[in-house]
């Protein structure tokens, strides 16, 4: 895969736009995140492998394809992740699950980390990191350096919107890991927001602020 895949779909284009409008309401913007996740899934889970089982139709048996090998692990970095995690998980509803928490400190932008909670082993499981905003990185870079201590080994970035910055600091740190977005913005603002951007992903989401 790739090291940046963007999404360009104009299914995914219009209703990012949606998404970005000041004027989107919160149960606009979950409905339209969850929408786009499941458009965003499709394009991570491409090279899932498969394997065949033999199945009877009303008119005859035949060989049918499946996916194999161990459950995928979705990780959402807390909170603008979960409105990501919610939509893959219509279309994988058999994966795992992994929480994340990091909060960004205002003033140095590191991630704290204050929650981690995963499945123990996750190696030989492909594990696919959803976070809507690739801004600074630091939170990504945090939450996929804990997931390759519990020994993920085969991981994607999921997010809706990156920033160059974000792209590059993430790649650097994490070469092996593809990222998966529906754009690439602009460039980040001074207190790491991405612009032109939609905001805080998690206030619009949940309607705080
Ligand atoms: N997190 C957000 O929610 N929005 C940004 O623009 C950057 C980080």
């Amino acid at each position: 895969m790739k090291q940046v895949t963007v999404v360009d779909h104009p299914l995914v284009q219009h209703k990012l736009t949606q998404m970005r409008k000041r004027e989107t309401s919160t149960a606009g913007f979950r409905r339209l995140l969850g929408e786009v996740s499941h458009l965003l899934c499709y394009e991570a889970t491409r090279e899932l492998p498969m394997t065949k089982e033999t199945i009877e139709t009303p008119l005859t048996d035949m060989e049918a394809p499946i996916l194999a090998g161990k459950k995928l692990v979705f990780a959402s970095v807390l909170r603008a992740g979960n409105g990501l995690l919610e939509g893959m998980l219509d279309l994988v509803p058999s994966a795992r699950v992994a929480h994340i928490g990091l909060y960004r400190d205002p003033e140095t932008l590191q991630p704290v980390e204050y929650y981690f909670k995963s499945p123990d082993d996750l190696s030989n499981r492909l594990t696919i990191v959803v976070d809507p905003m690739l801004a600074t990185a630091n939170s990504a870079i945090a939450a996929v350096d804990k997931l390759k201590e519990r020994g993920a080994a085969n991981l994607r970035f999921v997010c809706l919107l990156a920033a160059p910055e974000g792209i590059e600091k993430f790649s650097s740190a994490h070469p092996d890991v593809p990222i998966i977005t529906a754009s690439i913005d602009s460039h980040l603002n001074d207190h790491g927001y991405i612009v032109p951007g939609l905001g805080d992903a998690g206030d619009r989401m949940y309607g705080t602020k």
